[in-house]
């Protein structure tokens, strides 16, 4: 088989090739998992103290530093956290409230703190062009202008994104209205209101992370054989048997879950990316890429004491979930949820056109790999656009049936799925190949699947100005080059 592909493909991607071909696609880590099938209670990330006593005022202060985590017993894993060992707090505040926050660096590396769906200019964005030195602080301030939302937080360096997301640094940020606080859904955080940051690791024996031994965790991104969900592995929920929100991050740095419940249950979504949807729609699956957030409610009262239902994401298990006593149950799924105008491409004043290549390692927007000193994209402050993003695939017939031998993800035709994100903007998925998307993609959107072969248009407004970035959010695409840079002025 090997001379055959020799055959056919380029010098440059036979050799890539080779590497993964010798190393036989296996998952070089051991599974630890497996190993150590013990429980551990799901954490629940603190919430972050404001430094600032008055309404309408947050102050906050972040620590980039490193750490040490303790995933399986008796192993000491380096790691990095935020005003902590892993993750970070909780950043949770009001539309309409003015934030400040002072990111200090105490990495022996840059990073930066990007704000994922959060509506700010682009100098207090956190993006690559706005590094902090190791050592060095950075004050960021803003007034939160958009409605309730699940968002978050991550390191965006310049190369070094993936690595520092996955060793750690991660958090909530989530956005309050007078919609949120009104309605009756389940919003006691960490008792009927609980967030997950979905994660997955390699470990090595001694309880090392692992992070890019192989070729394809450059070529698919970084994926692990361990789950992690805020932090801890094997986690267990116990609930007590009503309503429970639950808000997920998909914080894997290249893994997309399709998530549901063991027992098959439906499950009402209520919000998307930026913020709660119109109406809430039933499902019993949904496909969450790395950078997506769904906020979803899930019924347990239909369940008798002691019943374990497991959260599962592509056939793994994400957190066991142990239902308690029935209790009463003031919070309900209203039927409708916030306003929200339909998407009017209309509006729109001019179309732009996305690209998506990828060649073997080698990924590309637009032709082009990123670059720090080039402005790819210059948008008018104020204005409303189509974004038409294409996934190219593996369109050339030899690629894609080297890449399917290597057993890479595909939807509709070759190649990979790749989650394209846009910096400071939420915006409306219009199409996807043509057709309106499904009712729970017709809310905020700040980062949108796009399958191989698929061409998905989205319409966003600019309202900040600035330097920003639009990237695939597998982050090691990110760190390759997958990514370009708008200007809005
Ligand atoms: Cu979640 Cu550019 O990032
Ligand atoms: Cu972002
Ligand atoms: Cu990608």
């Amino acid at each position: 088989m090997m001379n055959i592909l020799q055959g056919i493909l380029s010098l440059r991607f036979s050799l890539a090739l080779c590497v993964v071909l010798a190393s036989g696609f296996v998952q070089p880590a051991t599974d630890v998992h497996a190993q150590q099938r013990t429980y551990n209670p799901l954490p629940l990330p603190e919430l972050i103290e404001d430094l600032d006593p008055s309404e309408n005022k947050a102050v906050f202060r972040l620590v980039a530093r490193k750490g040490e985590t303790a995933f399986f017993k008796g192993k000491k894993t380096e790691t990095y956290g935020y005003n902590g060992n892993y993750l970070g707090p909780v950043i949770r505040v009001r539309k309409g409230e003015e934030v400040d926050i002072t990111v200090s660096n105490q990495l022996n590396e840059p990073t930066t703190v990007h704000w994922h769906g959060l509506r700010v200019d682009g100098v207090m964005d956190g993006g690559p062009h706005y590094p902090v030195a190791a050592g060095e602080m950075r004050n960021v301030h803003f007034r939160v202008e958009q409605p309730a939302a699940t968002l978050w937080y991550h390191p965006h360096p310049h190369g070094k994104t993936g690595e520092q997301v996955y060793k750690g640094l991660a958090g909530l940020f989530l956005v309050d209205d007078e919609i949120s606080e009104t309605l009756p859904l389940p919003k006691e955080y960490g008792v009927n209101d609980i967030p997950l940051i979905i994660q997955d690791k390699r470990f090595a024996e001694d309880g090392r992370l692992l992070y890019r031994t192989h070729m394809m965790d450059i070529m698919r991104g970084m994926m692990g054989n361990v789950f992690i969900v805020n932090g801890a592995v094997n986690p267990r929920l116990k609930v007590d048997a009503r309503n429970i929100r639950f808000r997920l991050v998909n914080g894997s740095n290249a893994r997309d879950y399709t998530i549901g419940l063991s027992d098959g249950s439906g499950f009402s979504m209520i919000a998307s990316d930026g913020g709660l949807l119109e109406k809430p729609v039933v499902m019993h699956s949904i496909v969450l890429s790395p950078g997506e957030r769904a906020e979803i409610v899930v019924d347990f009262s239909k369940y008798a004491e002691g019943t374990h239902i497991r959260l599962v994401g592509s056939g793994y298990d994400i957190l066991d979930v142990v239902v308690g006593k029935r209790v009463p149950d003031e919070t309900a799924v209203p039927q409708k949820l916030a306003a929200m105008a339909p998407a009017n491409a209309s509006l729109s004043e001019r179309t732009r056109l996305f690209t998506l290549e990828q060649f073997g390692p080698q990924v590309t927007i637009n032709r082009k790999v990123f670059s720090l000193n080039r402005v790819d994209e210059k948008v008018s402050l104020g204005s409303t656009e189509i974004w038409e993003i294409r996934n190219e695939g593996m369109s050339h017939g030899m690629m894609g049936r080297a890449r399917g031998m290597m057993g890479m993800r595909g939807g509709m035709g070759h190649g990979m799925v790749h989650p394209f994100h846009i910096h400071g903007v939420q915006f409306r998925i219009l199409q996807r190949d043509g057709q309106p998307p499904p009712a729970h993609e017709k809310g905020w959107k700040d980062t949108v699947l796009v399958y191989p072969g698929e061409t998905v248009k989205v319409l966003a407004t600019f309202l900040h100005k600035g330097i920003y970035v639009y990237h695939c959010h597998i982050l090691e695409h990110d760190d390759a080059g997958m990514m370009g840079t708008f200007e809005v002025q």
